[in-house]
């Protein structure tokens, strides 16, 4: 049995007519950007996320820097993020102008870890970016603590974390912009690039409007923007999706328990830590290797025996060649649980529409690697 690493051709098949009769009434409408589509999703994305104003942009990336801008961030500002996510979480802060300042992951969970954030911290610094990482928020109640402390803006990356929660908090709740993105792979995925800014702040929502549409909110009146819209057609793909969100959700949190106690005992793979209360989503079923040496043959053990496994990611932020590209970046600290996250983590296949038969088979799989 081939067990796929996406599923996204069954999810399609599970919401046809639904996902069909919402393309069908945009293409109907003959209103295809910035129509009464993405107006009703972003009402519906407001409502179930408890926001006030939902801005849905042209992918996750431009979400984060488009909030950066709409705060006033740019050169000579300072961000700091953890050194172990997906690129674009530093890229947009380079897109704005700003200094990405690096630091480590907490060794368990793999968000940032709280304690390392203070001695980044400089006169410069205007905000924490904390990634909602694989699924699972980032400690935001000790970042709110740190961000008051020192006058700083909390902006959530959660491309990764849609419809998760911490025990003793939403997302959003702490931040003053939530940025997703809405690229096929995520939780909430459409059929290409699609991203949204989640605020309760009246003067984002409008600011981000403007800057997503060649700054303008009126007909042949322009200030400094960019062409950054989500489209009517992929607004009535999420609108369908969104319906389905919690009970996607459960049905990953059901196969990770599964992964768990089938895995459990392994001495050659660590499993996911989840922090006690937290809603953890799974984007992403992370093991690591006890060793770097391990990973590689682990990975093409699995997939020579038909599990399709991944890396997320292989390579850290400060890791990539060029690093630091000529553009403002610093690193604070060790990033050694970055680095020993890079060099051994293994993705296991992870989406809703997984059959019993293939998550016993990848845990029959692994279980029978011998490192
Ligand atoms: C953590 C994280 N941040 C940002 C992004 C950027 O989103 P997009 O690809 O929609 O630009 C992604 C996903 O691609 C992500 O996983």
């Amino acid at each position: 049995m081939k067990v796929p690493f996406y599923g996204h051709e069954r999810q399609y098949l599970s919401l046809k007519s639904e996902i069909d009769a919402n393309i069908q009434q945009v293409l109907m409408s003959g209103s295809y950007v910035q129509g009464p589509m993405l107006a009703q999703f972003e009402k519906e994305l407001a409502e179930y996320s408890g926001s006030k104003y939902a801005i849905g942009v042209g992918n996750g990336t431009d979400a984060i820097w488009l909030s950066f801008m709409a705060l006033g961030f740019g050169p000579g500002d300072e961000i700091i993020t953890n050194a172990n996510t997906f690129f674009a979480t530093a890229e947009a802060i380079w897109i704005a102008g700003c200094t990405a300042v690096l630091v480590d992951c907490d060794p368990l969970t793999k968000c940032i870890d709280p304690a390392k954030i203070e001695a980044a911290i400089t006169s410069k610094t205007k905000a924490i970016v904390p990634v909602h990482l694989y699924g699972q928020c980032a400690p935001m109640d000790e970042l709110k603590a740190i961000a008051d402390k020192h006058n700083l803006v909390l902006i959530e990356d959660n491309a990764q974390a849609i419809d998760a929660a911490g025990a003793t908090f939403k997302v959003g709740e702490h931040s003053a912009a939530v940025c997703t993105s809405f690229i096929i792979q995520k939780n909430l995925g459409t059929f290409g690039d699609a991203g949204a800014i989640l605020t309760d702040h009246a003067g984002i929502n409008e600011t981000v409007r403007k800057l997503r549409n060649h700054g303008s909110n009126a007909r042949n009146v322009h200030s400094f923007g960019f062409n950054s819209r989500l489209d009517d057609i992929h607004a009535g793909v999420l609108s369908a999706k969104l319906k389905m969100i919690t009970q996607w959700s459960d049905r990953r949190i059901a196969i990770a328990a599964k992964y768990t106690a089938g895995l459990q005992g392994l001495d050659f793979i660590t499993l996911p830590t989840v922090r006690p209360g937290y809603r953890h989503v799974y984007h992403l079923y992370v093991v690591e290797t006890n060793t770097a040496a391990e990973r590689d043959p682990f990975v093409q053990y699995l997939v020579d025996h038909g599990i399709d496994a991944k890396t997320h990611y292989s390579i850290a932020i400060h890791q990539q060649a060029g690093y630091p590209w000529g553009k403002d970046a610093r690193i604070v600290g060790s990033l050694e649980h970055a680095e020993h996250n890079a060099a051994t983590c293994v993705s296991l296949p992870m989406f809703p529409e997984l059959t019993e038969a293939e998550v016993a088979r990848v845990i029959e799989v692994v279980s029978s690697f011998q490192p």
